[in-house]
């Protein structure tokens, strides 16, 4: 025992002293040195290491007890959490970087890197949260995957202000369009470099890491304009501007979904993301002109990525505060927002409201709010909206019921995956009680890929024509990551009505191309790769001259893909902005089942039941999910305690228990999908 400690004390300090230097080469002004100089100085100190220690030896003990399912172990480790943030809050960074170490969860430079950024805001988080209750629970199903089955507690029925309208249509479309330009995921890359590894072992590649380089000779070089597992060079935004105002020089305005930052989320720093912002919102002004865009947060436009405190959290807020600050600033100054618009953003995680036409408003979300990988989500989980963010949402589209307005709601991520599952159900709810008569579309990024999303009336017994309410416009990302092809969008809108009529994506070839236009001294060819209207429109039913792409004209899509396997084909090929990485998905496979179903699935729960029956259906054996060894709950994740056990003990769930046999079924397919985000940084 002694000398255990003796070596943990040993490691303890080492890490402070040496590998953490190394760790973040990129990033010097991260490194405390300071800590470390006093740390024979200081009795305090000396008192708080010694925690460490024992912090330490605890967790081990922890994950040596026979006794404790996998759920318990998670949660006594979070009070172990909650202790240690109080005592000691200035060791956990360096604690969480030596789990890193430990358990090596991801490459040790990205884990140590995330936790250096995480640790201080973890401390707070850690303090606060009620870690008895549903506050620690969540922590552990969605943090530490495969402890405590992913809660998929309902929300309370929501009291609207006002009830539905029983006239709520749609209203007749003018006859006249305007474009509306649509660009997401830009995530330049200014420390990408033409030559270096394109095919390195970290999330994204294309750069010199010096001593994290990948050894050995480089396996593919990377090319000017891009590649597949790298952020978007320089060169290539910069093209992609130019596509912009070569296919639509005359959009009315524009919408841009979010997510300005490289992905390397364990290298960022405030600085970095700030000159970014500043740096790709003065390109995009230099570019679109006098053209006015719109702008939504995304994940990758924080510091800690993914984190956002909402304003019901005062003492949080105010350390994230320069950001909305930053943001909302350079909006108001390049003319794209007023200045009563830009002060609410500040004080709104960078969201607000405006009218780009008369007649239409504009709401934009920080999807960060409900997005599970941001930890202030794990506080105060007991309650439904604890930011207010549905709330002021509701209160916006009742505003514009009154006023005969349509609304617009644009955000970076649409609430059907990587959320928690009660926003996503409020979201649905919300959508259904302001559609078709208010909100006249819904516009997203964050997924890279081009899709579009259907939503449904929660309270149809079937999916119909008549039950589509409404669609999410998921826009196509900018970055070639994730091997799919750079991409910008633009939509025919009726200019009174506000509708969607067409739809355009325009592309280039990145993923092919690159290394050809490079050699050959080429710039990249940008073509229009397809218009939803010409591509989903039923040649037997097809649309009138000026008639909108209702939802149930995309509901009809999908039930044609069904019969038609071309169209299919067709759309998991725009899907992947017509890359080589499209999905292959065999005649009457599982994944055939599982995708179309998704195009219908507005919420996570009915995302997850997508899975779910196309896997039952096809008799797919469930796998056994495989964890890494390790770490608090995760080697015992065979076992796990019932969902509705929890559920009935808390007493959280709603009185409406009509779907928790399905609820129950898809618990251990959420938790597999969520070690799968893990490691997919998106
Ligand atoms: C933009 O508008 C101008 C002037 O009306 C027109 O000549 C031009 O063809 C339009 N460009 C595009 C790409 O629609």
């Amino acid at each position: 025992m002694a000398s255990t400690l003796f070596l943990t004390l040993v490691c303890v300090s080492w890490l402070f002293s040496t590998i953490w230097v190394n760790a973040v080469p990129f990033s010097p002004a991260q490194l405390s040195h300071t800590k470390r100089q006093v740390v024979n100085e200081n009795e305090v100190y000396r008192a708080h290491l010694y925690l460490a220690d024992k912090v330490f030896l605890d967790l081990e003990d922890l994950l040596d007890s026979p006794d404790l399912d996998s759920c318990q172990m998670c949660r006594q480790g979070m009070r172990i959490a909650q202790t240690f943030s109080r005592q000691a809050p200035e060791f956990v960074p360096g604690m969480l970087r030596e789990l890193c170490a430990k358990y090596a969860f991801k490459r040790l430079d990205a884990c140590a890197g995330l936790m250096e950024r995480l640790g201080p805001q973890l401390v707070g988080i850690f303090s606060e949260m009620n870690v008895d209750g549903s506050d620690g629970y969540y922590t552990c199903a969605y943090s530490f995957p495969g402890s405590c089955p992913v809660p998929l507690h309902q929300p309370k029925p929501i009291q609207f202000p006002k009830p539905k309208p029983t006239d709520a249509v749609q209203p007749p479309p003018s006859g006249e369009t305007i474009q509306v330009l649509h660009f997401s995921d830009w995530h330049l890359d200014p420390l990408y470099k033409p030559g270096t590894e394109a095919k390195c072992s970290h999330n994204i590649c294309c750069r010199d890491y010096g001593i994290w380089n990948d050894p050995g000779l480089i396996k593919k070089p990377a090319s000017k304009w891009g590649e597949g597992k790298c952020d978007t060079p320089i060169a290539l935004g910069l093209s992609a501007l130019e596509a912009i105002q070569k296919f639509v020089p005359n959009a009315t305005f524009g919408l841009f979904t979010g997510d300005i930052a490289s992905h390397d989320s364990w290298m960022i720093t405030e600085k970095y993301i700030a000159d970014l912002e500043t740096t790709s919102y003065e390109l995009f002004k230099k570019y679109l002109l006098d053209l006015k865009l719109y702008v939504a947060m995304g994940n990758h436009d924080s510091y800690p990525s993914d984190q956002a405190p909402g304003k019901m959290r005062p003492n949080s807020y105010i350390t994230h505060k320069w950001l909305y600050d930053h943001v909302a600033g350079i909006w108001e100054k390049n003319n794209w927002i007023t200045s009563v618009e830009a002060e609410h953003a500040r004080s709104n995680n960078a969201m607000f409201m405006t009218r780009p036409m008369p007649g239409l408003k504009l709401i934009t979300l920080n999807t960060d709010l409900y997005y599970v990988r941001n930890f202030f989500t794990m506080l105060d989980t007991d309650q439904d909206d604890p930011n207010g963010l549905f709330h002021d949402l509701i209160l916006e589209l009742q505003d514009s019921e009154d006023r005969n307005e349509r609304v617009w709601i644009m955000g970076h991520m649409a609430p059907v995956t990587r959320t928690l599952p009660k926003a996503s159900i409020l979201f649905q709810r919300i959508v259904a009680r302001y559609s078709p008569h208010v909100i006249a579309g819904i516009f997203t990024g964050h997924y890279h890929q081009d899709k579009f999303i259907v939503v449904h009336d929660p309270d149809a017994k079937e999916q119909t024509k008549e039950s589509a309410i409404n669609v999410v416009y998921q826009g196509p990302s900018v970055t070639p990551r994730d091997r799919s092809n750079p991409a910008i969008r633009w939509y025919d809108i009726d200019a009174k009505t506000f509708s969607v009529v067409n739809t355009h994506t325009a592309i280039a070839d990145v993923i092919d191309q690159a290394t050809y236009w490079e050699a050959n001294d080429m710039e990249p060819e940008w073509f229009l790769e397809y218009s939803g209207r010409e591509t989903y429109d039923d040649p037997d039913t097809p649309l009138g001259v000026n008639e909108p792409l209702s939802p149930g004209f995309w509901h009809h899509a999908v039930n044609r893909m069904r019969k038609h396997r071309h169209l299919f084909k067709t759309y998991l090929k725009y899907e992947s902005k017509s890359s080589e990485e499209a999905k292959h998905c065999r005649k009457g496979s599982a994944c055939e089942m599982e995708v179309l179903c998704q195009m219908e699935a507005s919420t996570v729960i009915q995302h997850e039941i997508c899975t779910l029956r196309a896997s039952n259906l096809h008799g797919t054996k469930k796998k056994q999910t495989k964890y890494k060894k390790g770490f608090f709950g995760l080697t015992r994740a065979g076992k796990t305690i019932q969902v509705q056990d929890y559920s009935v003990q808390r007493g959280i769930i709603g009185d409406d228990n009509t779907e928790l046999e399905d609820l129950e079924a898809v618990a251990p397919l959420l938790q597999k999908q969520r070690l799968g985000d893990f490691r997919d940084d998106l």
